[in-house]
């Protein structure tokens, strides 16, 4: 069978070590694998990633020293294109043309949304790897990235405590999450920081001021606050601004971290996930699966309907923003 691979979407620490997992997988099982670069809009143009033969093949040398990358060999873009039922046509008239029959989508929801509008004009199998830093999709623990992104964001909301510490502020630190507060809960719990505010939760201005004076009565000279960046309250400026006007009894500072959580070598956990669900998207389309997100949950490998996958936005654990709340003194 010929493979097709992509990844697609805001890019993710263990998208190499995922497309790496693809092509050995495919290739060792006697099959060839076409490396699509820049996503659906790769698709349309019809970009390849070309061997040392300038051949559209991928070999096992093709991914060569590169689990350990961050970014992608591949590329990664969005596709506005696609998203009209024109550029769906066209891209399953490329797979046809170029006779692939199995494709490996690693993106996010855009992507599983995309891999959906695919299907309805092309019937080759169609599985989807989850690799997004922002952890929202329904059919696994964990996505490609998330554990990589959150290393990162507490790696440097630690040197902002230090600095927040000497001068007695608060920091206003935003991280990525359009939709979803998981990176910003997760780096609140492992750094100690004292408010978090997500998309998840509904963030109010007084309450938020009453935490900080409850905070400055108890005696904590530094605060952090970390801010996802979807919260509906606005962007960590915009949060400092209504704090500000509402007297908020501490000088703060804001730093967001955007795109450095999406780069940097992947953390091993990335990798192991990337690898297991790259080599089990294989097997699954060559099980005659189709329209699938591969996924890991409790440890085993699962097959999840494109549509569960994206139905929604997932939520925060609760007990997690309980143990933040309770911890948080
Ligand atoms: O979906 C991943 C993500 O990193 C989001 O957390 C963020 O809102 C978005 O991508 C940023 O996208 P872009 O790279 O297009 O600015």
């Amino acid at each position: 069978m010929r493979f097709g691979v992509f990844c697609s979407g805001g890019d993710s620490p263990g998208m190499n070590a995922c497309v790496r997992a693809v092509v050995r997988s495919a290739v060792s099982l006697g099959h060839e694998v076409v490396g699509i670069r820049r996503g659906y809009q790769g698709l349309l143009d019809e970009d390849f990633f070309l061997n040392e033969n300038h051949q559209p093949r991928m070999h096992l040398r093709s991914v060569s020293d590169i689990v350990h990358r961050g970014g992608t060999i591949l590329h990664s873009a969005r596709c506005p294109e696609f998203r009209q039922v024109a550029g769906q046509q066209k891209g399953a008239e490329v797979l046809r043309k170029h006779g692939i029959e199995g494709l490996v989508a690693i993106g996010g929801d855009g992507t599983l949304r995309g891999a959906i509008d695919l299907q309805k004009f092309w019937d080759g199998r169609v599985i989807g790897c989850p690799g997004t830093i922002d952890n929202d999709l329904f059919g696994t623990d964990y996505t490609i990235g998330f554990k990589t992104a959150v290393s990162t964001a507490v790696e440097l909301v630690d040197k902002i405590r230090d600095t927040a510490e000497s001068h007695e502020r608060m920091f206003l630190v935003e991280v990525m999450g359009r939709h979803s507060g998981y990176i910003a809960l997760h780096t609140a719990l492992a750094t100690g920081a004292e408010i978090v505010c997500l998309p998840e939760t509904v963030t109010d201005i007084h309450a938020l001021l009453k935490q900080i004076h409850l905070m400055r009565a108890r005696g904590k000279s530094s605060i952090l606050c970390i801010v996802a960046e979807g919260d509906e309250l606005g962007n960590a400026f915009q949060i400092q601004q209504k704090l500000e006007a509402a007297q908020c009894p501490i000088s703060s500072r804001v730093v967001v971290l955007g795109h450095t959580q999406r780069g940097g070598s992947p953390v091993p956990d990335d990798r192991i996930l990337a690898s297991l669900l790259g080599d089990f998207a294989v097997r699954s389309i060559l099980a005659g699966k189709t329209g699938y997100l591969a996924g890991r949950i409790n440890r085993h490998l699962t097959l999840t309907p494109f549509a569960e996958a994206t139905a929604a936005h997932r939520q925060v654990p609760e007990e997690l923003m309980k143990l933040l709340e309770d911890l948080t003194r």
